[in-house]
């Protein structure tokens, strides 16, 4: 299990730190909580204990606590400043230790453990030139990275829990796929009947979301293309590719009809037919134009057993040139469900999968690289 030393400074901010424990403890991490005198001001120290199950520090003493987590024997894996003051972030760029949390993070840097800042502070204390130019000089230690507030309503805001664990996980992750870019095509596609109807499916994009979080981890660029009309899915997608991606990704369920739109809304009086044609294949024009491209399809079926769904795979595979394809079947898992059960088929290498999707995006990823 890793330890993330979290340290909080006196901002108001400390009072999402609970979610924020909270999370990073749903993710595996135990979770060692440090306080300035500040932040006792505002929370209280036992409710810190109780979120993260350990005793919190207030003060180093003779047992060396900072040695401890962060001498080059350390236990700590990682610190992260949440909320990070303006006071905390000046010194530290500055290498002044005056307060556990400072002395806490010279030590934690001088011995390259990552540190992850998070500024939290009203507007205009974040504008001070001075406060930006120490920013500035700790992004550009290697081991330090600033994790930018939300500017708004004259606050520069703590940044999203989700996005400081994110960073922490990217931190610490395994970075199998660092300097790598993908685009993942996510969600459900829709094709017009009318100015007012659509056509689409039950595509929930939650796998495209459990796919972008794990490249992420995995330290990845990611770029994630949602569900929308299909024609402009369908060039958002071609076009974002010239740009220059690793890899291709494509959990979204894009309409495999289309309808002719009606420029006028149908009348509901009278029975009417709509004829379907079926789609240009996405794939297909893909694989041509972006030759050197891995691309990872999905697909779904119904009723069909696991040799069954093999097989569907492996000639898939085969016809469209592709470097994995991951079969589901939707009768058992119908969309939107959170688990899945599927048969991920890459090249010589066959491995049938069942859980959380969030487990098996962990999978494909093992499998694929
Ligand atoms: C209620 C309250 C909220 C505060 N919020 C912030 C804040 O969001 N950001 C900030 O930089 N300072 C804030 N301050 C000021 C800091 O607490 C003060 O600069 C303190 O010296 C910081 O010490 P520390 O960095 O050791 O925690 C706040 C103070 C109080 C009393």
């Amino acid at each position: 299990m890793k330890t993330v030393v979290l340290g909080m400074c006196g901002s108001i901010a400390c009072v999402r730190a609970f979610d924020l424990v909270r999370l990073l403890r749903k993710k595996g991490f135990n979770v060692q909580v440090l306080m300035s005198k500040g932040a006792e001001g505002i929370i209280t120290k036992d409710s810190m204990e109780w979120a993260s199950g350990n005793e919190v520090i207030t003060k180093i003493t003779g047992k060396v606590e900072h040695v401890k987590f962060f001498g080059k024997k350390g236990i700590g894996d990682l610190m992260l400043i949440a909320p990070a003051t303006a006071n905390t972030i000046s010194k530290i760029a500055m290498a002044i230790d005056d307060t556990p949390i400072t002395t806490f993070a010279t030590i934690a840097i001088g011995s390259k453990k990552p540190v992850l800042i998070c500024p939290a502070m009203h507007e205009p204390m974040y504008e001070h030139p001075i406060v930006q130019k120490n920013i500035e000089l700790l992004e550009k230690e290697k081991r330090i990275r600033i994790i930018e507030p939300l500017v708004e309503e004259e606050k520069a805001k703590l940044a999203s829990v989700e996005k400081i664990v994110l960073e922490v996980e990217r931190a610490l992750g395994k970075k199998k796929l660092e300097g790598k870019k993908a685009l993942i095509g996510s969600g459900a596609t829709y094709s017009k009947i009318d100015s007012m109807r659509i056509i689409t499916n039950l595509s929930s994009g939650k796998m495209g979301k459990a796919l972008e979080h794990e490249f992420l981890v995995n330290g990845a660029e990611v770029s994630l293309v949602e569900g929308t009309e299909h024609t402009k899915f369908y060039s958002q997608i071609i076009k974002k590719l010239y740009e220059g991606f690793d890899y291709f990704i494509l959990p979204a369920a894009i309409n495999d009809f289309e309808v002719r739109e009606n420029r006028n809304k149908l009348s509901s009086g009278k029975k009417i037919s709509l004829e379907l044609t079926p789609t240009k294949k996405l794939l297909s024009e893909v694989r041509v134009k972006f030759p050197e491209l891995k691309i990872i399809a999905f697909k779904a079926e119904t009723n069909k057993t696991k040799k069954q769904l093999e097989k569907i795979g492996k000639d898939f595979l085969k016809k469209q040139k592709i470097e994995m394809v991951v079969v589901n079947d939707v009768s058992k898992n119908p969309a939107g469900s959170d688990e899945s059960e599927m048969v991920i088929v890459s090249k010589g290498k066959t491995v049938f999968v069942n859980g959380a999707k969030e487990k098996i995006a962990e999978k494909i990823i093992t499998k694929m690289f």
